[in-house]
């Protein structure tokens, strides 16, 4: 052996590229596998019938009538995507100050809900409880004097919380940040005897400019007034998001969710390595926004940025990813 070798480490008896040389290897080295089991796919639902609109801002992403959505939670499920998660577009004539369409057993989340569930009984069905999609403010909660009222609001968002799991829905994931709401949902689905009906907390929410194309895809961003920082997380903080999420799990939230999620994933870690409960992030609008949109120009590739990302909240602790590339990622995942 050439004596240049000895000044240079441990260089050649370590060699990491070794594990890396052969495809074969690196799969038999892989630390973390992305699997269909960990995908959540949110869809916007629209009135309506055999129509679809697409999100100006979510190339790729269509709002749906909810005879297509049910069609499309069909193709979701036989793909093997576990679940999928609501998101309405109300009429603007329903929006009211204090957002009572939100609890109206007859509205669009509701009717979505008992279409899905009729049409395919074995596909998980999450739901926002939250105001913003029925607010005429736009907020998450009840506004009165320029304020979002925490203990009124969480009474609007415990009638929503019961009308969607009467409507047929598994999984109720608050994300109004209200103080609380985990503990109240809680209480009332249990006095209703909902025991089995899941709680996912979206215990760590950043107030973040990363949802500007989801308000456009809900018609939210119009009405809108001012912005959530009284509610939503400061993204400066990562101590405050253990306690959010201390709480929400004391208040029994069964899931805990981080969101936004890339720019959040340690948070994610964070959260994971404390409490090791079920944990999800969210790959916002404006995340697959940034990715698809450069994509559509060609400077990024979305079938390798898709996974590598997806990959990436494997790595970083997440027990599954809410993404809007959810079906994509399925179709790449079986065609491997
Ligand atoms: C509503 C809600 C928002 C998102 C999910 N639920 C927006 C917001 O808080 O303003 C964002 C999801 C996304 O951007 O994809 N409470």
């Amino acid at each position: 052996m050439s004596a240049r070798f000895t000044t240079l480490g441990r260089y050649p008896t370590t060699r990491l590229r070794r594990n890396r040389g052969e495809g074969w290897s690196r799969r038999l080295v892989a630390e973390h596998k992305l699997s269909v089991d960990d995908l959540i796919w949110p869809v916007f639902v629209q009135e309506g019938a055999n129509s679809r609109t697409p999100v100006a801002s979510m190339p790729g992403v269509d709002r749906l009538s909810i005879d297509l959505f049910a069609e499309a939670a069909k193709e979701a499920r036989d793909l093997g995507i576990p679940a999928v998660a609501i998101f309405p577009e109300t009429d603007p004539a329903a929006k009211t100050p204090d957002a009572r369409e939100a609890y109206n057993p007859g509205n669009l989340v509701c009717r979505a809900i008992t279409a899905v569930k009729k049409a395919v009984p074995d596909i998980g069905i999450i739901c926002d409880v939250a105001l913003d999609p029925f607010n005429s403010d736009g907020h998450d909660g009840i506004v009165r004097d320029g304020r979002i009222l925490n203990d009124e609001s969480v009474e609007a968002l415990v009638k929503q919380a019961i009308v969607q799991t009467e409507a047929g829905a598994d999984i109720q994931a608050p994300s109004d940040m209200m103080d609380g709401r985990i503990g109240a949902i809680r209480t009332a689905l249990d006095a209703k005897g909902y025991h089995h009906e899941q709680i996912m907390s979206y215990a760590a929410k950043y107030a973040s400019a990363f949802y500007n194309p989801f308000r456009d895809a809900i018609g939210s961003s119009g009405a809108l007034k001012g912005d959530k920082k009284t509610y939503q997380m400061d993204y400066a903080n990562s101590d405050e998001a253990l306690r959010e999420v201390g709480l929400d799990i004391e208040e029994g939230a069964d899931m805990v969710m981080v969101k936004p999620g890339l720019p959040y994933l340690d948070i994610v870690r964070r959260v994971k390595d404390t409490f090791g409960v079920p944990t999800y992030a969210y790959q916002v609008s404006g995340e697959y926004a940034m990715l698809k949109g450069a994509a559509d120009r060609g400077w990024l590739d979305w079938n390798k940025v898709l996974i590598e990302t997806l990959t990436g909240f494997k790595r970083a602790g997440c027990d599954g990813i809410l993404t809007y590339g959810a079906v994509d990622a399925a179709r790449l995942l079986k065609s491997k």
